[in-house]
């Protein structure tokens, strides 16, 4: 049986992906996307000065707009492993940070990014495809790059506990989901994988047990009743 955590299943995933990934993230997430992406920035704070600003797993860069009017004179650093969704967002890269950003095609977990370097890093519906042994990766190396005192903020997709909202949401998923699938993309089977991923995935509970138990300081939030929920925090001084 396939690994769907294998990083080479999921970088070919987002490559197939890369095209249709923007309106597919919309439909999923009920047009909530946007929403949340600005809830989940917003918890990082503005600030004017000449920060290190770091977007993990950046996909096509919708984060991107929204971290440069909240640090406008940082600098920018984002990462992908897919080659496809770097391809697809270098101009937009340069519309937006002009020359003062540099983009990495890697895996978050072995990146070779510099220790003690980063002010912020933030990541956006990158965590669904991680399993546990990856969480405890990912955590050690926020710990790692982190500057002591800087800050993170993640946000995913994730299965609400409400009942009614959890019966609707079955519903759009099992039901709907497939259809918007045949109409957007050329292969429906990778809409499926992502409900797979975020089936599993559940929330955002134990992303904060498992960052918290490498040394980093996290709170846990909710987004709309559940149906997407996020860590932020810091690493201590
Ligand atoms: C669901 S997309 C999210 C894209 C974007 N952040 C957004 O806000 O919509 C997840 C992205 O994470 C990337 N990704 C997944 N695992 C990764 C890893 N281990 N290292 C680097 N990028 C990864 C994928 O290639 C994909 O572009």
């Amino acid at each position: 049986m396939k690994n769907i955590y294998e990083p080479e299943y999921v970088k070919q995933l987002f490559n197939q992906m890369s095209s249709s990934y923007e309106r597919v993230n919309y439909i999923t997430s009920f047009g909530f996307s946007i929403r949340w992406r600005k809830q989940f920035l917003n918890k990082l704070g503005k600030s004017a000065e000449k920060l290190n600003v770091l977007d993990i797993m950046s996909g096509l860069g919708e984060n991107w707009v929204h971290l440069k009017t909240n640090f406008p004179n940082a600098c920018f650093t984002v990462l992908d492993f897919s080659e496809q969704m770097i391809i697809n967002s270098k101009l937009k890269a340069n519309r937006v940070f002009g020359n003062n950003t540099e983009i990495m095609c890697a895996n978050v977990l072995q990146s070779g990014l510099p220790d003690n370097n980063y002010d912020i890093v933030s990541c956006a519906f990158g965590l669904k495809t991680f399993n546990e042994e990856q969480f405890n990766l990912l955590a050690k190396e926020i710990n790692r790059i982190l500057k002591p005192g800087g800050k993170f903020t993640f946000v995913e997709v994730s299965t609400p506990d409400n009942k009614i909202l959890s019966f609707f949401y079955s519903f759009y998923v099992g039901k709907v989901i497939p259809i918007f699938g045949k109409v957007f993309l050329g292969n429906p089977e990778d809409y499926k994988m992502l409900w797979i991923y975020t089936s599993n995935f559940k929330n955002s509970k134990k992303i904060k047990t498992i960052f918290e138990s490498h040394g980093l300081n996290v709170n846990y939030s909710d987004y709309f009743f559940g149906c997407a929920s996020g860590i932020n925090g810091n690493k201590y001084k």
